[in-house]
Order: C-alpha cells, then sequence, then structure tokens
C-alpha cells in the first residue's frame, strides 16, 4: 500500500522510520518533510497547511493512508477534506481536533464531564482579566492562550502581577496572534508530570506507554516552556494512578467527545499531572507528541500500520494490544541557541556521519535543511532528536549523550538531565 506522512519534524521523521518497516507499505512519501525524511521516504514539496493540494497528491498518487502528525492541518479540517474525496486519513475530524484547537473549549469538556483537572477561568477582555486577578487570593497561576502557540503560549507565574503581563502579552499585545485572543488562567497543580498518548477508534482505546516530557529549555526545568526537550519512556507509575488514568481521564474523554457529537478518532494525547489527590488533565493533543513519538516508536515492536489502519477504520477492537520493547528509551533533542526565542536558521551542522546509527539508536532530523546536494544546516529551533535505547534509563542515557558529544552546531543547546530525575 501506499502511504503518506504529512508534517517536517523530528515526530514525522520517526513516523517515516517506523512505517517503512511495515511488509504492508510498498510506497512512502512525506509532505514536506525533511533531509532526515528524505532518506527513507520520497519528500514532496506540499507544505503541511495546503490542504487543498494535499487532497490532490493524495488523490492523485492513489495513496492509501495518510498520517498526519501536526496539529495544524488536523485543527483545521484536514481529515474532514480527505473524507470528502473517500481518501482514509489518519487522525481526529476538525470538530474532534478542537480538543487541542482551543483550550477553553477542552476545560469546558472537562467541566462539564467531570473530568479532573485544575479550577480555571477564561477571558477574552483585557479589563475583566485584570480586575479578576487584581481581587483573587495571592500564589502561584497559570496563564495560557486558549488557541494553537506551539508550546509556547503557556506561563506559569508566581504571583498575579507576573500573570498580568502574560495576560497583556496575549490579550494586548498579542504574541500569538489570534492563538491568544482568549486566555485560560488555571489554578497552579503540583506534582510529576506525564504523557499519556492513547490510540481510539471512538469506541476503543489503546494506550501506548507512559512517557515524561522535559517542557522547560534549561536544566532543572528552568527557563520557558519550549516544545519539548527531551522524553524519557517508559515511567514507572503506580497501578492506583494508572488504573486512575484510564477510569477517570482516558475512558471518559473518548466518552465525552461522543456525547458532545465529536466522536474521536486518532492519537489522543492527555498531558498530565500526578498529583496528591489523583492525576490532573494539564493540556489535550490531537496528535503524537515530540518528541514524545521518538522514543516510543523506537520501542514500539508491532508494525504500527494496521494499528493505524483499524483506526482509522473504526475497527480497533479488532487489534492486539501492541507489543513494547522492555528497555529504557531516551530522546534528547538539540536545539539553537535562543530557541523558544529568536535564533539564527541555516547554521551548518557538522558530524552526523559520526554517529553510528541502528536499532538501538537513530538521529531523527526537526529543523534541519538541505540545499540540493549541499551541507545540512539548521532550519528550526528544535534541529535534532537524539533517541537511544537501553536496559536502563542510565545506558540508554549514556548512549544517547555519547551520540550528541560527536554532533555539533553553532550554539547547539540540549539540556543534560533528560532521565536523570525520573
Ligand atoms: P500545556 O501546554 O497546557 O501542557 O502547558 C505546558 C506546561 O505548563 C505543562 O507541561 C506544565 O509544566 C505547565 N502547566 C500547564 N498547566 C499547568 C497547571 N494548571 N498547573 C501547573 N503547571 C501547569
Ligand atoms: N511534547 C509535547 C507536545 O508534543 O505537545
Amino acid at each position: 500500500m501506499k502511504v503518506l506522512v504529512i508534517g517536517s519534524g523530528g515526530r514525522e521523521h520517526a513516523l517515516c522510520w517506523k512505517i517503512r518497516q511495515s511488509p504492508l507499505v510498498t510506497k512512502l512519501y512525506c509532505a514536506p518533510g525533511n533531509p532526515g525524511t528524505a532518506a527513507i521516504a520520497d519528500n514532496v514539496d506540499i507544505s503541511s497547511d495546503d490542504i487543498g493540494k494535499l487532497v490532490a497528491f493524495a488523490a492523485a498518487e492513489k495513496i492509501d493512508l495518510t498520517v498526519v502528525g501536526p496539529e495544524g492541518p488536523l485543527c483545521a479540517g484536514i481529515v474532514d477534506e480527505f473524507q470528502k474525496q473517500k481518501l482514509l486519513c489518519f487522525g481526529p475530524n476538525k470538530a474532534a481536533a478542537e480538543l487541542e484547537g482551543s483550550k477553553a473549549f477542552s476545560r469546558e469538556v472537562c467541566r462539564r464531564h467531570r473530568i479532573p483537572g485544575p479550577n480555571f477561568w477564561a477571558f477574552d477582555d483585557h479589563q475583566q482579566a485584570k480586575s479578576f486577578l487584581d481581587n483573587r487570593e495571592a500564589g502561584p497561576i497559570v496563564v495560557k492562550a486558549s488557541g494553537l502557540a506551539a508550546g509556547k503560549g503557556v506561563t506559569v507565574c508566581k504571583s498575579s502581577e507576573e500573570a498580568k503581563v502574560a495576560v497583556a502579552e496575549c490579550l494586548e499585545k498579542r504574541r500569538f496572534g489570534e492563538a491568544g485572543g482568549t486566555v485560560v488562567l488555571e489554578e497552579c497543580l503540583e506534582g510529576p508530570e506525564l504523557s499519556v498518548i492513547t490510540l481510539t477508534d471512538g469506541q476503543t482505546i489503546m494506550p501506548l506507554e507512559p512517557a515524561r516530557d522535559h517542557k522547560a529549555v534549561f536544566d532543572g526545568d528552568k527557563g520557558p516552556n519550549t516544545g519539548g526537550m527531551g522524553v524519557v519512556t517508559p515511567v514507572a507509575v503506580m497501578p492506583r494512578m494508572r488504573s486512575q488514568i484510564e477510569s477517570q481521564i482516558i475512558f471518559p474523554t473518548v466518552h465525552a467527545m461522543n456525547r458532545e457529537g465529536r466522536r474521536y478518532q486518532g492519537f489522543l494525547y492527555a498531558g498530565l499531572m500526578l498529583t496528591n489527590q489523583g492525576p490532573r488533565v494539564l493540556e489535550y493533543n490531537c496528535r503524537l507528541g515530540d518528541p514524545e513519538t521518538q522514543p516510543l516508536l523506537m520501542r514500539l515492536q508491532s508494525d504500527l500500520v494496521p494499528l493505524l489502519l483499524a483506526t482509522a477504520e473504526g475497527k480497533l477492537d479488532t487489534m492486539e494490544a501492541p507489543v513494547w520493547d522492555p528497555r529504557v528509551a531516551v530522546c534528547v533533542v538539540a536545539c539553537s541557541g535562543g530557541y523558544p526565542g529568536d535564533f539564527k536558521k541555516g547554521v551548518p551542522i557538522f558530524g552526523l556521519d559520526r554517529v553510528v546509527t541502528g536499532p538501538d539508536l537513530q538521529v531523527f532530523h526537526a529543523g534541519t535543511s538541505r540545499k540540493l546536494g549541499g551541507d545540512l544546516t539548521t532550519a528550526g529551533g528544535r534541529v535534532l532528536a537524539v533517541t537511544a535505547l537501553g536496559a536502563d534509563i542510565g545506558a540508554a542515557r549514556d548512549r544517547a549523550y555519547a551520540a550528541l558529544q560527536l554532533i555539533e552546531f553553532q550554539g547547539m543547546h540540549y539540556r543534560k538531565d533528560i532521565g536523570l530525575r525520573t
């Protein structure tokens, strides 16, 4: 069969790497892809946001399955447009993807269906948000742009004063454009975080292994939030917490979406905080995480393609649970100096040819670029996702960090503490 992967990040490189291994796949395309996907798939020069051209390409090439990586096209309704042309497309439709597209909506869903999350207050009026902050009790509070902001729209504030600055950035200065037209203020929760991604066709759920992302840019969780600087999987979760996550969050969310008339089919990502009172939803994503995907897919031993097909066709109940490599995977992201703020692009990357990759070590490309026949350069904030398997966290860390030692580009930054404290 012919498969098309949409997107150009580390997640999509990992998806292509895994899908390529399926004996069912005879032809693999990636649009637009990156230099990493170019080595294992045919890159197609169509932007992931150009839904019209993507539909036309899939129809012309008779693509059997399209797999959408990023949230942008999902929230814009790419699945609906493929379905109109009777083309099979993996991911939630526009109505279901709103779970990520609007944090105000997702919080309302949690409230309506009693899914545990922090208290929250949504505002689109700056004056009202300010007077709410003036009148609340002192203490930390979280400010979120309601719309899509590439993981950068959240500020954890120590005080109302700090929160007012973050609110003004959203509502007045429009730092996140329309995505910040509504802000959601949230009670600040405490506890370890966990990414739980599940396959669901709206009836059956099939959770992947739990993973832990590291969102802050610097060691010790310091500095501003990024899209994710590194991931460890699996993460030990107490059986009681595990069953609460399924019974209080995952199943209720899938049911809630059915009851809202927005059947959810695809990867459902719940970003959780494991508080002393039980698991709480910090956010939903309507897709696989980046970089969670990279270590998860390196540990997935089952063929991914039948699982994707069954989910998109509403037959997930016919599938066996996936088989996982029992080893630990650690993924460390090398990013451009300055990210998540301003950074330089077009910086030459050296040393990749010195890294010996294989089933236990992969360097997934994210923001990289290669001009025809030219050198590899940086092209984004997160540049490479070095991902390694090991018998334990220490062994996986050693393998990943040893590879990073061989790679260099001017300004390169990565966290040194991925997996140190899990
Ligand atoms: P989100 O994109 O909504 O998951 O938020 C990004 C990060 O901000 C999370 O991974 C948490 O570290 C932090 N965060 C978000 N919401 C809260 C909250 N209500 N309380 C404490 N920290 C939060
Ligand atoms: N790594 C977090 C995300 O994909 O949103």
